[in-house]
């Protein structure tokens, strides 16, 4: 058996739930004990359970049969950040730094290595308490596919899937009642989902944050349709994306970049498109029915490959890490795992690159993503 020089290990699942934590918390409570013969603490609720000091420990029987569980069965909260939180359980009113309380408590609990598995804002945390002496391994999850260093987050595929039975659904009605059907997105500022589900799903229109839109480019595309044989459009509108000249639509829920609550611009659009146009506007907001449900294959099979992989950076000294897969240069094809320091995985979304094959695809395509120039069928 390989040695671990410490071997108290815990893990935490931070921000919004994501299909296959569960997959993740498995491998890595299963690594962490047949391979390594640690004992593994789960603690409740993300961050909010280093502050409230909440934990039990996870043995191999308290996994089993989790593997295609939607959620997390250690609980999450979302935007909890010990450097800026208010205890109101402990009489406070007002937000106060907790990293101190959170680093003494981890350091009482004599853990070797804390497990992160988290988003990029999640992941920003990790970085700060790893400079304050906290040994933290991340692990990239978010339905955005928006971590920084990694070609890919777990729960992604199960979303964009999700999304894709949603508009393969609204299809038939929109179809069958000629009218212009809005679906509005998650992804936050990125356009992952957005672009990756409006083109498997066969969307008309995919409008996402990186590409800002102009309504006229839509509305002309709605009114080809109209007179030609299709007399229904389907839109996928991303929640972060913005008109050409406007803002994106959020509130403001707390004063970090990624503490913002996204929704609204669906309607918006339906609105506006509706005022230019006679046929009939409708919108669906999938909001968490994407965060929901059981992980599909891939999700549970890149759940286990990242709670293994992050268990043999613990064991490799690679604290300060987050486990990434990523694709070798010139080799899309066969992605590795690899380490990829917090500070770059908590540096801020990423976004979809304009070159991105499926940017160009959709172009190809003639699905119109809002650009005003540019015109097709
Ligand atoms: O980051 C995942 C995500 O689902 C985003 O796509 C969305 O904007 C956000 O979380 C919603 O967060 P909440 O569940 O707190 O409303």
């Amino acid at each position: 058996m390989p040695d671990l020089v410490k071997r108290r290990i815990a893990l935490l699942t931070s921000g919004g739930d994501a299909p296959g934590l569960n997959a993740v918390i498995r491998a890595v409570t299963k690594t962490a004990i047949n391979a390594y013969g640690c004992t593994v603490f789960g603690i409740e609720d993300g961050y909010e359970g280093c502050i409230k000091r909440q934990f039990r420990e996870l043995k191999i029987d308290d996994v089993r049969g989790i593997l295609p569980r939607g959620g997390t069965i250690l609980g999450a909260s979302n935007r909890c950040n010990p450097f800026w939180y208010t205890h109101r359980a402990a009489g406070e009113t007002e937000p106060r730094d907790h990293s101190g309380d959170v680093v003494e408590w981890l350091s009482e609990l004599d853990i070797d290595a804390l497990i992160v598995i988290g988003g990029d804002g999640s992941m920003a945390v990790a970085k700060e308490l790893h400079q304050l002496g906290v040994p933290i391994v991340g692990v990239p999850k978010t339905i955005d596919n928006d971590i920084q260093g990694t070609d890919v987050t777990f729960g992604f595929d199960t979303a964009v899937t999700t999304v894709m039975d949603a508009i393969d659904k609204l299809h038939t009605t929109a179809e069958s009642h000629h009218r212009v059907m809005i679906v509005e997105v998650m992804g936050r500022n990125g356009g992952w989902i957005g672009l990756y589900a409006g083109l498997a799903g066969g969307a008309d229109v995919i409008l996402i944050p990186e590409i800002p839109f102009s309504l006229d480019s839509v509305q002309r595309k709605i009114e080809r349709r109209a007179a030609g044989e299709r007399s229904f459009t389907m839109i996928v509108v991303a929640e972060g994306s913005a008109p050409i000249g406007g803002t994106e639509i959020y509130e403001t829920i707390g004063p970090l970049a990624y503490e913002r609550r996204y929704g609204g611009m669906g309607s918006w659009v339906a609105e506006q498109l509706q005022s230019r146009l006679e046929q009939e506007v409708r919108l669906v907001v999938l909001g968490h029915l994407q965060r929901g449900g059981a992980p599909n294959g891939r999700d549970r099979l890149l759940g286990t490959i990242f709670g293994s992989g992050a268990m043999h950076l613990v064991a490799n000294g690679q604290t300060g890490h987050m486990v990434a897969l990523v694709s070798e240069r010139g080799n899309p094809g066969s992605p590795t795992l690899a380490p990829v320091p917090l500070s770059i995985a908590g540096s801020g979304p990423r976004r979809v690159p304009l070159d991105h094959a499926a940017v160009i695809a959709a172009r190809d395509l003639g699905i119109t993503l809002g650009e005003p120039k540019a015109e097709q069928q």
